[in-house]
């Protein structure tokens, strides 16, 4: 008998139906074939299977079996079709009922005494079921109920091993459909801001960037607390709407970096991906192709610490996915698409040695050394770096100070109201926020009086600023006057975004 059972399979964060179709013809040489554009995983999964089979008690006769998978099209990547091979042989060899199989999505990988094991991309898989009335339920991994329920619109069915599944359809022993919990969100082992003493200046810089969607980077001597404050920018973005924590959470769980077990993610991600990462883990790659920390960091943020030492070649390919805000493998076989639209933050030292300009400190390198080193992260990136802040070193009073500052929260509170007038601001367009204002959009929201347009002509010949410069302060400026709840942007929101722009300082320059 031809048995027909229904899986699915990720397509970049988006998924599509599969329909795999087992025949079990009596043969004087049994066999198992697949068709059907399998990969190496897929292929070995009739081992899987058997074992499985076998340990629920489950013989399969001397058959030749072939499985096909179709839309033939579409590359059928990884384990998680194991499960509906082993349904569709048992429902070929009439061990299970046409109505025990009917409507159902079955997705999962076995081991080999029949335990359902977690499998990549579940949401996205539920979610693409949404709404579909041929479907009765999805059935997935225990481990991945918690996550495939989240969307709410599909009927989830969490099964821990493939016994009690069967007990299941044939409605022994149903088991009951997951609800799922959002991922709950322990305030107290989260970084906050109220943890960094003193530097005022770089926190005002992290709530400008978080308020206006702007790139930062930060520049400063070992041990100032650049990493430390980097860590907590994504504690005062805006919190997560719905649909970005379901484009967030798909995204993470086609990566296969999900927590185990959790549903929607409901904070911002950070990522911090090391400097000697390849070009194919930033931007994402490989077989099967996963998203990178481009996409990992989409809605929160993605931290480049000691940028000086990433490769040219690496920060080169981050260019063409901040500029769309997603990022598009192309490979012979299809195209994929990810999402990749984040908040740069970046850390520096002013030299090699660290203590050029530092109060405490000799610094030990040439001017030329330092030319150099600056050269190297003058190119591809920094174009799209609208604040550029010094983290000076603490003072001794700063360090022993004991008042806690100012919380993540309180600061998160200016931020979305910054971000709301933004919104109303971009409604009609697909513009975000400030830092994503094209040149007509800035000469609409970024006209200056009399007095603030002096003031940035006067710090333009001052510090010999290029023209892109004026575009970036103008910008930021838009922003701090948000911030500060104003229409026009003013005198003083231009002078602070001027402070914003450290690596044109001449000092830094000349040095
Ligand atoms: N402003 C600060 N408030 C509280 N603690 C701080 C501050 N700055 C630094 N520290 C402490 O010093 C440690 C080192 O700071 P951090 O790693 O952020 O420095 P850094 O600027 O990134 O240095 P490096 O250039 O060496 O990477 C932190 O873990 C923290 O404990
Ligand atoms: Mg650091
Ligand atoms: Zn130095």
């Amino acid at each position: 008998m031809l048995s027909k059972v229904w899986s699915a399979a990720t397509l970049g964060i988006d998924a599509v139906r599969i329909v795999i179709e087992v025949d079990c013809q009596p043969a004087q040489q049994p066999g198992f074939r697949l068709v059907g554009l399998p990969d190496a995983a897929v292929r070995e999964s009739y081992a899987r299977v058997r074992s499985a089979l076998n340990y629920c008690g489950l013989y399969v006769p001397q058959r030749m079996i072939t499985v096909n998978l179709s839309p033939a099209d579409v590359r059928k990547e990884g384990s998680r079709f194991d499960l509906p091979i082993a349904m569709g042989i048992l429902h070929a060899l009439e061990f299970l009922h046409d109505d025990d199989v009917r409507g159902r999505v079955f997705v999962g990988e076995l081991s080999l005494d029949g335990t359902l094991t977690a499998v990549r991309g579940t949401l996205s898989i539920s979610a693409a079921l949404a709404g579909d009335e041929s479907i009765r339920e999805l059935v997935v991994p225990a481990a991945n109920a918690n996550e495939a329920a989240a969307v709410r619109l599909t009927k989830v069915i969490g099964a821990a091993h493939l016994n009690g599944l069967l007990s299941h359809v044939r409605g022994r022993e149903p088991i009951e459909a997951a609800t799922s919990s959002a991922t709950a969100e322990p305030h107290n082992d989260q970084a906050d801001f109220a943890e960094v003493r003193g530097q005022a200046h770089a926190k005002r810089a992290l709530e400008v960037a978080a308020a206006g969607g702007h790139n930062v980077m930060m520049i400063g001597p070992p041990g100032s607390g650049k990493t430390m404050l980097a860590r907590r920018l994504s504690t005062i973005l805006p919190r997560l709407s719905l649909d970005e924590a379901i484009v967030t959470t798909k995204i993470h769980s086609v990566a296969g970096t999900l927590p185990a077990g959790s549903g929607l993610l409901t904070r911002r991600p950070f990522r911090a991906p090391h400097h000697t990462i390849s070009t194919a883990g930033l931007a994402g790659g490989g077989t099967p192709i996963r998203p990178g920390e481009v996409s990992l960091s989409h809605s929160g943020v993605l931290f480049l610490d000691e940028l000086a030492e990433f490769r040219r070649e690496t920060l080169e390919v981050m260019r063409q996915p901040m500029e769309d805000g997603f990022v598009t493998i192309a490979r012979a076989t299809k195209t994929v698409t990810f999402p990749s639209r984040f908040t740069l933050a970046a850390a520096l030292n002013p030299c090699p040695c660290g203590f050029f300009n530092d109060s405490r400190r000799e610094c030990t390198c040439t001017p030329i050394q330092i030319a150099r080193y600056l050269a190297k992260v003058s190119g591809p990136l920094l174009d799209r770096i609208d604040l550029q802040v010094e983290v000076p070193a603490l003072s001794s009073d700063e360090v022993t100070a004991t008042e806690s500052g100012e919380s993540s929260a309180a600061i998160r509170e200016r931020v979305e109201r910054a971000r709301s007038v933004q919104r109303e601001r971009f409604r009609r367009t697909h513009v975000q926020s400030n830092a994503e204002m094209t040149s007509r959009l800035m000469r609409r929201h970024c006209e200056l009086d009399g007095s603030s347009r002096a003031l940035l002509r006067s710090a333009i010949d001052r510090l010999g600023l290029s023209a892109r410069a004026h575009d970036r302060i103008l910008k930021v400026g838009r922003t701090i006057a948000d911030l500060a709840g104003r229409e026009a942007i003013e005198a003083a929101h231009i002078a602070e975004a001027v402070q914003y722009r450290a690596l044109d300082r001449s000092w830094f320059r000349s040095g």
